[in-house]
């Protein structure tokens, strides 16, 4: 039988034949029973964020969710090794939460808009200008930066965060959205950097009225990185695995999630019956992991997240700090 043909009688397949190609699937079968077979003998585990590709999402990943959740995950594994198949800063938290472990990422250009907005020293200047606001910064920081902040927040607790400071004023970096989108939810007063994620900035509010418009009761839920605009006209805003979340518990006949186009495919595989529409934005640096880098990665064990010594053990009290905020 031709290898096409064969590879699409695969079970694994059946579930993502709405997202990958028969000729696709039989390209990835050879990765994936590589990468399946390499975990096993290296004692090692992927962990996926929420916009990997389906065949590594749905394919070769022990455990999958959004920054928060992949932290979380990290700290309580087993294996001695963990593969990141996400962007630098998640593979820096995985790092900073198992010193003792092994953490590949397979792309070390794997970088994030909102990572590269902001420097230690823009958040020494900041700390001397305010002296006594406490900075919050968002994960999707380096560990450097990290290292200069009170505490992390992702976007599933960053209102619980900024209140459970204590505090009526708080620093929140470096992404300006989702600090203007937090302060509208509380009364304490945010100081924002002026950071925006390349994917989520180019949703607008006009968007979503067309998709309104195209699809009548359709449901719009947005990540708290979009604009303002934008998530004053969606029916629900929350981190990935939120979203994910309320498409499983909801189960709305029709549905938009405005951010990176691989979510969709990824719940869309999970529910069948639910209409997906897709106006999406593809994240470059999520896109730069694949299951051939993640193969190599486990093969050579390579690229090894390191984290310079003199940040390491402040940033892990940021992360920690906010690990203790119950969301
Ligand atoms: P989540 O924490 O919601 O998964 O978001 C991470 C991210 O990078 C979104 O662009
Ligand atoms: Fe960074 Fe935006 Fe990509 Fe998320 S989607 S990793 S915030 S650039």
């Amino acid at each position: 039988m031709h290898a096409t043909a064969l590879a699409s009688m695969d079970p694994l397949y059946q579930r993502l034949r709405g997202v990958i190609t028969p000729f696709d699937w039989a390209a990835f079968v050879g990765d994936i029973d590589a990468v399946l077979a390499l975990k096993h003998e290296r004692n090692a585990v992927i962990l996926a964020h929420n916009y990997q590709t389906p065949e590594i999402f749905h394919g070769v990943a022990d455990l999958v969710g959004d920054s928060l959740a992949l932290a979380r995950m990290a700290m309580k594994t087993e294996a001695d090794i963990i593969v990141l198949a996400g962007v630098h800063f998640m593979a820096e938290t995985a790092k900073l939460l198992n010193p003792d472990k092994t953490v590949l990422i397979p792309d070390l250009d794997a970088g994030c808009s909102l990572a590269e907005s902001i420097t230690a020293q823009d958040v020494r200047l900041l700390r001397e200008n305010y002296p006594d606001v406490p900075i919050v910064a968002y994960v999707n920081t380096t560990a450097a930066v990290k290292a200069e902040s009170d505490i992390c927040c992702t976007s599933s607790n960053a209102k619980a965060v900024v209140e459970s400071l204590g505090a009526s004023r708080v620093i929140m970096l470096p992404d300006e959205y989702l600090a203007r989108n937090v302060a509208a939810t509380t009364s304490i007063e945010i100081i924002s950097w002026k950071g925006h994620c390349e994917v989520h900035e180019r949703f607008t509010a006009a968007d979503i009225r067309e998709v309104r418009e195209s699809y009548p009761g359709i449901i719009v839920l947005a990540h708290p990185e979009c604009p303002p605009e934008v998530i004053a006209e969606a029916d629900f805003s929350g981190s990935t695995a939120a979203m994910a979340d309320y498409v499983g518990t909801r189960k709305p006949a029709r549905v938009v999630l405005l951010t990176e186009c691989s979510m969709s495919d990824n719940v869309a595989v999970q529910h069948p019956d639910i209409e997906f529409v897709r106006p999406c934005n593809l994240c470059p640096h999520m896109k730069r992991i694949t299951l051939a880098n993640i193969r190599r990665a486990l093969e050579a064990n390579r690229h090894v997240v390191r984290i310079d010594p003199s940040a390491a053990e402040r940033a892990r009290r940021s992360v920690e700090r906010m690990l203790a905020v119950r969301a």
